[in-house]
């Protein structure tokens, strides 16, 4: 039922302002006729060195901004300015509960409060990535692989131990606040899953640490990987879990709600991308691998008068291809009727390809100046991304 909105807030800021009992709050959205600066913002209690503080990650289209303010007057003052700013709705842990409030077109305030079946889980290390998602020595990350038989995490594979874990971070990110589907499994499906260390933690985590009903496939052009990770999952006894032998493109899934692809070579990307546009799915993660497809195109083609140097030096017009291919994704998948970001995911040291497109379908297509926007870049740099041909190709878009 609506409340009026400034007791609400009130309890609201009182919430964030408990130093000693804050786990998390995450704001989003928007109020009528306010336009907040950021889509998205992330609070949580932190220790430094100073004493404790509260850390605020905003973000906006392009990038997080962290800022970090001492609770008193500090954090009282970062507090009412985010107040201020009119976000629309408010997810608020703390130790014993969780507050929502979701602020109504007519200003009202809908509250929904409850108690942790659990204590909510605080940790106030600065160091986000020591939160972890999931529990290093949880077997099934020796099953795959990754840890050793004492259940540490093998140095070989740190790197791509710390890519996954980040990946489902961006993946817990976006789905805080989704509604899922009450009448059957969350369908989610991870293209080109080679080994699959993706696909067994983000199973795991969605199935297990999230609690939900999940039918999860693997899809992979290599028959070795699908009947190595077949046995896997039989032998972990993870029912919700599946593997095709299959390309991208073409693998029998008859849809999907997630849609993940961590590393898919070069425009296998673009597969997955236009798979997902296909299927309607609502969320999709992508962290590209290498980008052939324009670096050839650029090769080959004259660049804009004055824009030369970016593309005559090979490192550069590689480094160029890489920029201009994400970019032009993501304008893709908006005029697909996504809201779409482009993200570090993993620190550079773990893996070079580390940026991420995460893209949530809202059906809102982009106005006619993003349109103009794309339209101006394709024809100045003389390309055909890949998935404007696939997109193309689907009679719907
Ligand atoms: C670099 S590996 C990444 C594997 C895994 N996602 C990971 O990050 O550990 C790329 C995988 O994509 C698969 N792949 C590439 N193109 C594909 C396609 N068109 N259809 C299905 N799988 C594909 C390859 O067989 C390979 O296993």
């Amino acid at each position: 039922m609506a409340s009026p909105l400034a007791p609400a807030l009130a309890e609201l800021r009182a919430l964030l302002l408990d130093g000693d009992r804050l786990v998390r709050a995450v704001a989003s959205g928007r109020m009528r006729n306010m336009a907040p600066p950021w889509r998205r913002v992330e609070l949580r209690p932190v220790a430094l060195k100073a004493g404790p503080h509260l850390q605020t990650v905003a973000y906006d289209d392009r990038q997080a901004h962290t800022s970090n303010a001492a609770f008193g007057p500090a954090a009282e003052k970062a507090v009412d300015d985010l107040l201020a700013l009119g976000m629309g709705n408010w997810h608020v842990e703390t130790l014993g509960t969780t507050m929502q409030v979701r602020i109504t077109k007519k200003g009202e305030a809908m509250v929904s409060r409850t108690a942790a079946a659990a204590p909510n889980e605080r940790t106030l290390d600065h160091d986000r990535a020591k939160q972890r998602l999931l529990d290093p020595a949880d077997p099934f990350w020796r099953a795959v692989g990754i840890a050793d038989a004492e259940g540490r995490i093998k140095p070989t594979r740190q790197d791509k131990y710390r890519q996954v874990e980040e990946f489902i971070r961006a993946l817990d990110a976006v789905l805080k606040g989704a509604v899922f589907p009450g009448d059957r499994p969350l369908r989610v499906v991870d293209l080109g899953c080679g080994n699959a260390y993706l696909t067994f933690a983000a199973y795991r985590f969605l199935s297990h640490v999230r609690g939900l009903d999940v039918d999860f496939t693997g899809v992979d052009t290599k028959r070795q990987a699908r009947e190595r990770n077949s046995e896997l999952a039989t032998g972990l006894g993870w029912n919700g879990l599946h593997f095709i032998e299959g390309t991208i493109a073409d693998a029998p899934v008859d849809g999907a709600d997630i849609v993940l692809a961590l590393h898919a070579c070069d425009t296998a990307t673009d597969d997955a991308l236009a798979r997902a546009v296909a299927w309607g799915a609502k969320y999709v993660l992508a962290a590209p691998c290498c980008h052939h497809d324009l670096q050839k195109q650029l090769r080959g083609g004259e660049a804009p008068a004055a824009y030369g140097l970016l593309t005559r030096h090979g490192i550069l017009r590689e480094r160029f291809a890489d920029m201009l291919t994400d970019a032009l994704r993501a304008s893709l998948m908006r005029q697909a009727g996504y809201r779409t970001e482009i993200i570090e995911f993993v620190p550079s040291e773990h893996t070079p390809r580390n940026t991420l497109l995460r893209a949530v379908r809202t059906g809102v297509k982009p106005d006619a100046a993003a349109l103009t926007e794309y339209q101006t870049l394709v024809k100045e740099w003389s390309v055909t991304p890949k998935l404007s041909t696939l997109l193309a190709a689907d009679a719907g878009f």
